[in-house]
Parts: structure tokens; sequence; C-alpha cells
């Protein structure tokens, strides 16, 4: 085994990370409507941002869509875990398909908040990342109300005044801290803004920021697996960044990894995104353990998970 520079590398993976409870429920609602519905079945968009999970179900014969008019009417039609909006529900319904929803049921949480609010008269101001899939379904739920919001500099250009009756909303997957920090500037400016009961950063995204955070104390170099268009991947290789400016690099599969990464380094921290398969961060480690100086691996784990959503009826 080669040693770089002679040192041993170590490695700290982290728990939690990998699949999500949503992601969980949104793959065994494709398996089931492979089963049980007519073929053959198409999905918006991608079922969870991870292309290995795509390529998978491509194999099998699912048809991934971007757009509703390349599903023939009647069709079996999944929407995927990130949610969409009601114009696309209305759509399909109105053309005959056979519709199961897989938007994870935390998303569908921030749905219900931004139409009780735009029900209750609020101006919206919802905190996410503009063009995300799960950003376009809710504010579909209420165009002429919800303004998107990224940064806490985008509060300044706000033009609500005191009086405005004003609420926030956010995505599930965004940086916990950088989140706390436009909620922030939010309150300073306007004290009197609505907020959800519970956060709407879910829990999964929560958990495995928190674990991250931990672990990049006790390193200098750290690993994400993920697909590059996975939000809460990227959200994860930020935070492993942030607290002391570690090299932080995100890898899709093992291929992605550049032995030059880890040279000189003595620990390295890793984990992965809600939509990234176990399978791929194990062949993640069996290369850095046959290229990259590898050896000793361990587990850190800072809180253990045991969510798991109920399953929709799936009738043929
Ligand atoms: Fe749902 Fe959070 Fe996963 S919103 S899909 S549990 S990352």
């Amino acid at each position: 085994r080669r040693k770089i520079q002679g040192k041993i590398m170590k490695l700290i993976m982290a728990a939690p990370r990998g699949f999500c409870a949503g992601v969980e429920r949104a793959l065994k609602i494709v398996d089931e409507a492979l089963e049980l519905l007519p073929h053959p079945i198409y999905v918006n968009h991608e079922i969870v941002h991870n292309s290995h999970v795509v390529e998978f179900y491509k194999k099998k014969g699912v048809i991934f869509v971007e757009e509703i008019d390349d599903v023939p009417d009647g069709s079996s039609f999944i929407f995927n875990a990130h949610g969409v909006p009601p114009s696309l529900v209305k759509a399909s319904k109105e053309r005959g398909m056979k519709i199961v929803d897989a938007t994870c049921p935390l998303v569908s949480k921030v749905h219900f908040e931004a139409i009780r609010y735009a029900k209750q008269g609020y101006k919206i101001i919802l905190i996410g990342h503009e063009g995300h899939p799960e950003v376009i379904g809710v504010m579909g739920e209420a165009p002429d109300a919800i303004y998107l919001v990224e940064k806490p500099e985008d509060v300044d250009d706000l033009e609500f005044t005191q009086d405005d009756k004003i609420a926030y909303i956010t995505q599930t997957t965004l940086s916990v801290d950088d989140c706390a920090a436009v909620i922030s500037s939010l309150k300073k400016r306007y004290p009197g803004v609505s907020e959800p009961k519970k956060a709407d950063i879910c829990y999964a995204t929560t958990n495995r920021q928190e674990a991250v955070k931990q672990i990049a104390e006790k390193c200098d170099v750290f690993l994400i697996v993920g697909s590059p268009n996975s939000s809460n991947s990227n959200r994860l290789r930020e935070v492993a960044k942030a607290g002391k400016g570690l090299d932080a690099y995100m890898v899709n599969c093992a291929e992605g990894l550049d032995p030059k990464w880890f040279e000189g380094k003595q620990t390295l921290g890793l984990s992965a995104g809600a939509s990234t398969p176990e399978k791929i961060v194990s062949a993640v480690v069996d290369r850095l353990k046959a290229e990259c100086g590898l050896i000793e691996v361990s587990e850190f784990i800072s809180r253990e998970e045991n969510e798991h959503f109920a399953l929709p009826k799936i009738r043929a």
C-alpha cells in the first residue's frame, strides 16, 4: 500500500450521512410504481438529485422528463422528492395521468405554510436558492405573494413597510448558519415577521451539517460524496470549509477523487449528501485505501436517526 509522503492518513466518517427518510421514501415509491403501475413509468425531473440513482432507474426503464409535454396522456407519472408547483399537479390531472406524489413530507410542510400564509393575506419571504426545484414548487403555490431572498443583503432590497403582514419560510436544505444570518437580518428590519412553528430546514440537513461541523474540527481535509446539483451536498462542503477554512472537496463518485488532495494530510473527514447511496461512499473509501494512503477508518456518530416516512397507497 502506497503511503503519501510517508504519512498515514486517518479517515473519520460522519454519521448520520447519506440517505434521509424523504429520499428512502421516494425511491421505495418508484420501486412500488415499477411493480404495480402500467409501464413506462415517467418521473418529473430527477427523483432525487443523484446521478447514480437516476441511472439505476433509467436502466429499469424509468423515463425522466423536464417537461410535462414529454409525458403522454394517461401515463404513470411520479412527482420528484423536491415537490412540484400546483400548476403541474393540475396539468397532470387534466391529462388523465396516474399520479404518484413522491414529494418529501417535509417539503409538503413548506407548501402548506405558503398556502396558509397566503390565504391569511401575508406577504411571504422565501429563503432559498433561485432555480432549485423545491423553490420553484413552493413559489408556485402563491406566485403573487412570495418573494425570494438568498442572502442577508437581499433583505435590504425588500420594500415592505412595518405595517405589512409578512412571514418567512425556507427551503429545507439550506445551510443552517447561513439561513440563521438571513433570518436575523429579517427580524432586525421587520421585528414583527411571522415564522413557522418548527424550522423548515429539515432534520436530515441539520443533523448532517452538525456532524460535519464537529468532525471538521479534528481534520485537515474534508470530502463530501454527492452529485453537483444536490443542494444539501453542496451545503455540507461549505460547512466543512467554514470553520477552520479546511480544503473541502465534493465528488460524485470514486473516479472523481484526486490523490493530490490528500498529499501531506493526516486526517480526512467524510460525509455524504441525503441523496447519495452508501454503495457510492464505500467505493470512494475503497479508492482512498487503494490509492491515497488511507489506513485507519473510524466513524463519528453525532446523533442517532430513526426517521421513516409512511408510503402513499399505490393502486394499479
Ligand atoms: Fe426531505 Fe430533508 Fe430529505 S426535506 S428529502 S428529509 S433532505
